[in-house]
């Protein structure tokens, strides 16, 4: 097989979701370029509208334009606010609405409609929202903000999701929040305060806000989604020959743990073109064939490559030899799907020797390839993931869903067919 292209992936996911929220807490019109425009990123627009902010429609190339309404920018929505598939939205949504004083309801499809919210709700409850479950701490969740108190918190989790949910709530509510993480998350909120000149301090593992009178209208590039780049590049690491260039990608370093782990495996990813766009550092990066090597991942790595967890996994069923470790993985059991679970189940129905033990998953690498059908259980990385190792020279991998790309990076398939050619 021979992976060549020059490509540029869409918006990175998590930058959009808060460009859309900051852009609504701001003091007017924002436009940013290189939005992601998928079903997660529609989800946040879509309650944002129905909570009465003005949002243009997101359209893949075309600039995001949405107008500020200041720090309490939202309006009580009649019915219901469908987060679909988005964790991101519905936890930075409960954040905004904690501040607000009306009630609000949200609901999610059924993977969302299972995932934990306890580490969102418990520390809004502790700052004054009142929030009610019809079943567990699960959605459908109705919340009624109000006036906040501050809030020192220790989540149990490294999650971005939680954290950027209370620093929005202080944010909304005009209150200093500092929440400590066993390990820190992804940043791309705190960034974007800072360039909106937010002070924010990081201590060890704690990031504390403070809160500010207004925060200003701004613009900017959203830099493309690694996320989304590593399945093109994996393809070309799994290559025989060719070269696969991605362009203006993020790279940012809380983010950039798959780039690390592959350069372990023997695959560097070459990084060019460095630059910095709404405070996130960027490059082109390449990938070329290598022969990969087993790879021991760490608790303390998993949240910067939390998402590329089953496509590094995938990687490692190609890498003969002994046993991969991903060690401190339990996040994966409550994203989209158990991706836990069915990571080594799918590796298993393909002949790959993959198990877990607790929060470790094993994978023994063989140059067999790889054949069977997967189950995605409607997950957007999973379906990428073992797309990628369908890729290989002999493989027949079947995916049970295709169409659930849609939620993340919806020409995934074009854009792989574009870069993968049969010898
Ligand atoms: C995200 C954070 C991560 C990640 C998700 C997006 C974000 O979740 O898995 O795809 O935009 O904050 P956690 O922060 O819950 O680990």
């Amino acid at each position: 097989m021979i992976a060549r292209g020059d490509v540029a992936v869409p918006g990175d996911k998590s930058i959009t979701h808060r460009a859309l929220l900051l852009g609504a807490l701001s003091s007017g019109p924002c436009r940013f370029a290189g939005a992601l425009a998928s079903a997660d990123t529609r989800a946040t627009a879509a309650a944002l509208r129905k909570l009465g902010v003005t949002v243009g429609r997101l359209v893949e190339g075309r600039a995001l334009t949405i107008t500020g309404r200041g720090l309490r920018p939202l309006r009580a929505a009649a019915g219901t606010l469908h987060c679909r598939n988005s964790g991101t939205t519905a936890r930075l949504l409960l954040g905004l609405l904690a501040g607000h004083d009306f009630e609000a309801r949200l609901t999610g499809d059924g993977s969302l409609r299972r995932r934990p919210m306890a580490r969102v709700t418990e520390p809004l409850r502790a700052m004054g929202a009142r929030i009610a479950a019809a079943e567990g701490e699960r959605l459908p969740l109705a919340v009624r903000g109000g006036p906040l108190a501050p809030l020192v918190w220790k989540s149990p989790v490294a999650s971005a999701q939680v954290k950027t949910a209370l620093l929005l709530a202080g944010l909304v509510g005009g209150v200093p929040v500092a929440v400590e993480e066993p390990v820190v998350s992804r940043d791309h909120t705190e960034r974007l305060l800072r360039l909106l000149g937010v002070r924010v301090t990081v201590e060890g593992t704690t990031t504390s806000v403070e809160p500010v009178a207004a925060l200003p209208a701004f613009d900017g590039d959203i830099p493309g989604d690694l996320s989304s780049a590593a399945y093109l590049l994996a393809a070309g690491v799994l290559a025989e020959a060719g070269e696969v260039v991605v362009r203006k990608v993020g790279v940012n370093p809380t983010r950039a743990g798959v780039l690390r782990v592959l350069e372990r495996m023997g695959a560097p990813i070459e990084v060019r073109d460095r630059w910095v766009s709404l405070g996130e550092p960027g490059a082109t990066l390449a990938a070329r064939p290598a022969a990969l090597a087993p790879v021991v991942v760490e608790p303390h790595e998993i949240p910067s490559l939390v998402d590329e967890v089953p496509l590094l996994a995938c990687l490692a069923a190609r890498a003969p030899g002994w046993t991969s470790v991903f060690r401190g993985v339990g996040e994966l059991r409550v994203k989209e799907s158990d991706r836990l679970a069915l990571v080594a189940a799918n590796l298993a129905a393909l002949g790959v020797a993959a198990r877990t033990e607790g929060d470790t998953l094993f994978v023994e690498g063989t140059a067999a390839p790889p054949r069977g059908r997967v189950t995605t259980a409607g997950d957007h990385r999973l379906a990428m993931a073992f797309a990628v190792l369908g890729t290989v020279p002999g493989a027949a991998v079947e995916l049970d869903d295709r169409a659930c790309v849609a939620v993340s990076y919806p020409n995934f398939f074009r854009d792989l067919a574009r870069v993968v050619h049969s010898a």
